[in-house]
């Protein structure tokens, strides 16, 4: 019985791969194996002997199943880091520069916003792209018939016959944010809110969907003075210059009074866009103090809290910043135009590391 032990034991133990090892499986413990064999034995054995050979052929059977397993479990092992060392690969290789993609000039600029607000302390908040007449116009204190409800040509949604109610539109402002933001936060709040718009519109700089950021400050005290702190700052550290002069236009919007849209001073000397000098004047942007209708629409008491709000064309300031002439190239998809405008990915705007690299 030793002998059978260490021959299948030194067997097992130098069993090359899984199938070596299932043929000593068969050989030693299988149907017709030797150690199945000498069990057979057992019935021609006397008592005496049976007690003796009976308990150590059991033990030697289980002995050599568990070396079995053992070293099945081993050979396994072996796969897995044969296949892991083969598989192996080092995700902290830089990509292979030009076959990589472009950060989007919208997603760059979006980026670079949001690191100047939120310096300012403004997080940022998201709503629907179609969103209900409601948010869109009325809570904003466009009625029915309103003609800014004309003005923004606005796409509505198809509603299934037979259904009365008002169709939901896709947005043409981010301001509906400035509602849902402020019901679910209700005051203070500072938040701005970037995303797309839809309006019915098509030539050189207007496309049917494009981009805004929408801004809001409400607190106890915010007045205009603050609001046009803000966009100072904005605009310098956008521009990525030291001066800036705003110029506060009188306006009209439902959802703010008074309500200002601002311009920029600056030269297009030689064809080039230069921002802080100059004679010209360069709109970007409509804003105001927020309309106590709006504020008590969205459940926010008028006689405790006021503040501003702002919404600014993301793709506006985006060609104005990189010189991109025509609006409707940026969602042409042209692989040439994209790796001329478009922006390496590893260059994160950051306010101390330089908003455009
Ligand atoms: N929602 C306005 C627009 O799309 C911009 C705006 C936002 C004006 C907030 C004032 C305050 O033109």
């Amino acid at each position: 019985m030793d002998d059978l032990r260490d021959k299948y034991l030194g067997l097992i133990s130098d069993a090359a791969d899984e199938a070596a090892l299932e043929d000593l499986r068969v050989q030693a413990v299988g149907k017709k194996g030797e150690i199945s064999l000498k069990m057979r034995e057992l019935g021609k054995m006397t008592p005496e002997e049976r007690q003796v050979a009976g308990p150590a052929l059991n033990a030697l059977k289980d002995e050599i199943n568990s070396a079995l397993s053992a070293k099945k479990a081993a050979l396994e092992d072996v796969a897995l880091d044969e296949r892991l060392r083969g598989e192996w690969l080092d995700v902290t290789l830089p990509g292979r520069a030009r076959r990589q993609g472009t950060i989007h000039p919208i997603s760059q600029v979006t980026e670079e916003v949001t690191a100047i607000f939120a310096d300012m302390g403004f997080s940022v908040a998201e709503g629907p792209q179609i969103d209900s007449d409601w948010y869109n116009f009325d809570a904003l204190n466009i009625p029915g018939h309103h003609p800014a409800r004309a003005e923004m040509d606005t796409f509505y949604m198809h509603r299934a016959d037979g259904d009365n109610r008002p169709p939901h539109v896709l947005r043409t402002h981010t301001s509906p944010v400035q509602i849902r933001s402020m019901e679910a936060n209700g005051a203070p709040i500072r938040i701005i809110a970037p995303g797309r718009v839809y309006r019915a519109d098509y030539d050189q700089t207007h496309t049917p969907m494009f981009h805004q950021v929408e801004g809001l400050a409400l607190d106890k005290d915010i007045s205009m003075a603050n609001l046009k702190w803000v966009l100072e700052e904005f605009v310098k550290a956008y521009f990525e210059v030291d001066d800036v002069e705003l110029r506060f236009r009188a306006s009209h919007f439902p959802f703010t009074e008074p309500s200002a849209e601002v311009d920029i001073r600056c030269s297009w000397e030689g064809g080039t866009l230069k921002v802080g000098e100059g004679d010209d004047w360069l709109e970007i942007l409509g804003s105001g103090m927020v309309h106590p209708k709006v504020l008590e629409n969205a459940g926010v008491d008028p006689n405790e809290w006021q503040g501003f709000a702002f919404g600014m064309g993301i793709d506006r300031i985006a060609m104005l910043k990189y010189g991109i002439p025509d609006l409707r190239a940026f969602f042409d998809s042209d692989l040439r135009w994209l790796r001329h405008y478009g922006f390496s990915a590893l260059d994160v705007p950051t306010l101390h590391g330089g908003l455009s690299g």
